[in-house]
């Protein structure tokens, strides 16, 4: 949602927060702000607008000396993306300077009584009340029984009394002009982590920040907090019971979130799926046994064998991942399974019976909604398994067990890789389940082979992006698409949709192919290019009666088809091909096609396509 990186150390602060909000900038990227401490003062700067406009205002203004500092790349919620609204935010006698990610949901209450209290305000942020609230606590030690305390003692308590009143999600970092070695980090809801360098220490939602200084780091909880000094850091929790944290590596190298020569991380997170897809199958998928081996859920897998239904919660293209899951483990594994995305399931007083599985599937593994309909789930006894990509995550730690992706840091918006890298794994987990339950040891074997073929099949799919390209500029004018697909298809559909939606702006819908006819095979016009998901499956020759319907209506087709297919030539104007596999592993092959379709309008339509408007990458607000 919103990026934070903050640096206390030997080196000049400026530069280092800068470099980590460049990291970040796909958390958020309405406007930035830093806040410098020279050691007797804080100075700001903040700007509108993208990073490079920071760094424009900076370079203007001359450069902030200093070794302490916090900053932040903002994604709004609260108040319009201005100047005055961007991070980082003081308190109102200019002490305190604070970043913060989340949203204080009894802000308007405690702005309230501030202003009685005679604080003052220049943005209509929830932040800023925060900043205020740390501020009065602050200078009024009377107040909070703080008088004795030394003024490092009263800035700590100040900070763990403000969060006690908030209501809402927090991950903050706050500094004080009185004290320029020390800085505080507290998060609930919005994740926080601390790196630990030579004589220094970054905090940054988000590792990317923080792996070209250290890759030791520690994860903070949920309700915890770093007091951090030149000489070393404590943890606790906001009431000050200490707590032990482990050290842990940051899995990722600097590598992973470099562009590589590509233009977009979008365009590389596309075509590095071979590579992201062998390393989640690595290890898992075990071709001399025809086996599947799921480490992260071996202590926990009796439970998920003999679940009586599975519930997964998810949003966005993870949910999408959740619907192709559904038809996996109902085929393969014949376990009911219901699919909801997370922000309805929790308000609908969901039904966990003896014996349900939920699985939450998250790549960044911090979405607020899916987060909480994981503790709705666990707090009505179901067993959690987690299929996450961003290692160390809240819902990775949160639940029973899990499975991650292993496909490396996911920066474009859109997502790709984790996708199909949730596919992979949700389709290793359905299979390991089904042998265990009635699969044949020779079925299972046969899927492992077709699996391990995948990686390699996905490269010959990526070779067609200078065709797809030219079809995407073709239609890239067009401002409605239908995308089409039954079975396995239909999630891949949705997801084909999305896509479009997302980065191109243009308006799509992903239908399942035959609900066409009950409303929108209305809206075919010869303007309109419709796309097919139509892979040789069970469904096939009824799909192909669907793509007859629209053709007569003189509808333009694109179709996502099998080589070899000769009859779809009959019908589509244009078609892109997938080598044969299963029909349960399709999906992981026709949604690449749709990914460089959509990748390609949106260049087509001179759009920002890792930073699409409106959107970010991981939602930590409701
Ligand atoms: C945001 C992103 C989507 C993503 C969704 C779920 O809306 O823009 O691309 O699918 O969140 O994110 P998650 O990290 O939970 O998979």
């Amino acid at each position: 949602m919103c990026g934070i990186v903050a640096y206390l150390g030997d080196k000049q602060a400026q530069s280092i927060l800068i470099e980590g909000l460049k990291r970040l900038e796909y958390r958020g990227y309405d406007s930035a702000g830093l806040a410098i401490s020279d050691g007797q003062e804080i100075h700001l700067t903040r700007a509108a607008g993208r990073i490079t406009v920071l760094e424009q205002n900076i370079q203007d203004k001359g450069r902030l000396h200093g070794t302490l500092g916090i900053a932040h790349t903002r994604w709004a919620t609260h108040g319009k993306p201005t100047t005055e609204n961007a991070h980082p935010h003081f308190d109102c006698t200019g002490k305190i300077a604070l970043v913060h990610n989340g949203i204080i949901e009894n802000f308007s209450t405690l702005k309230k009584w501030l202003i009685e209290k005679g604080a003052t305000f220049s943005s209509q942020t929830d932040s800023e009340v925060l900043a205020n609230l740390i501020g009065h606590f602050y200078n009024n030690p009377s107040e909070t029984q703080a008088e004795n305390d030394n003024l490092a003692g009263r800035f700590e308590k100040a900070v763990r009394l403000a969060l006690h009143e908030v209501v809402g999600t927090y991950g903050i970092t706050v500094i004080c002009q009185d004290h320029p070695d020390l800085m505080i980090a507290a998060r609930r809801g919005s994740p926080l982590v601390l790196g630990l360098g030579d004589n220094e220490f970054v905090v940054a939602s988000d590792a990317a920040a923080i792996v070209q200084h250290t890759t030791q780091a520690i994860y903070l909880g949920d309700n915890e907090m770093a007091v951090i000094t030149r000489q070393g850091f404590r943890t606790t929790t906001i009431d000050n019971v200490p707590v032990a944290r482990q050290t842990e590596q940051i899995e990722y190298s600097l590598d992973a979130i470099e562009l590589d020569g590509f233009e977009h991380f979008m365009a590389k997170e596309i075509f590095e799926q071979p590579q992201t897809l062998a390393s989640c199958l690595s290890g898992r998928i075990d071709l001399t046994e025809g086996q599947i081996h799921l480490g992260g859920i071996a202590s926990l897998s009796r439970d998920l064998v003999r679940a009586h239904r599975i519930v997964i919660n998810a949003c966005g293209t993870a949910w999408h991942a959740g619907l192709v899951a559904e038809y996996l483990f109902e085929q393969l594994a014949q376990i009911p399974v219901e699919v909801d995305y997370a922000s309805e399931f929790r308000y609908r007083n969901p039904i966990i019976e003896e014996g349900t599985v939920q699985i939450v599937i998250s790549q960044s593994g911090e979405t607020i909604d899916t987060l909480a309909a994981l503790r709705e789930a666990k707090e009505r006894g179901a067993l959690t398994l987690g299929v996450v990509n961003s290692v160390g995550s809240t819902i990775a730690r949160e639940t029973d067990a899990g499975i991650y992706l292993h496909v490396g840091p996911e920066i474009g918006v859109a997502s790709t890789k984790a996708f199909t890298g949730q596919l992979a794994v949700l389709t290793m987990m359905a299979l390991y389940v089904a042998r265990r339950r009635h699969m044949s040891q020779h079925t299972l074997a046969e899927y492992v082979t077709a699996l391990n073929q995948i990686p390699q099949q996905i490269k010959s799919i990526l070779t067609q992006s200078d065709m797809i390209r030219d079809v995407a500029h073709t239609y890239s004018d067009r401002e409605n698409w239908l995308f089409l697909g039954r079975g396995y298809q239909f999630p891949v559909a949705l997801e084909g949709a999305l896509k479009l939606k997302e980065i191109s702006y243009i308006h799509a819908e992903g239908l399942p192919a035959a609900e066409m006819k009950h409303g929108p095979i209305a809206l075919i016009t010869p303007q309109m290019p419709v796309v097919f998901c139509v892979p040789k499956s069970s469904q096939y020759e009824k799909v192909i009666s669907n793509v007859e319907e629209v053709k007569a209506r003189g509808g333009k087709i694109i179709a996502v088809a099998t080589e070899g297919d000769k009859l779809i030539h009959n019908y589509a104007d244009h078609v892109f091909t997938v080598p044969d596999t299963h029909e349960e592993l399709q999906p992981l092959l026709t949604v690449v096609p749709l990914q460089l379709l959509a990748y390609h309008a949106a260049v087509a339509r001179g759009h920002d396509v890792d930073k699409p408007r409106n959107l970010a990458k991981s939602v930590t607000v409701e």
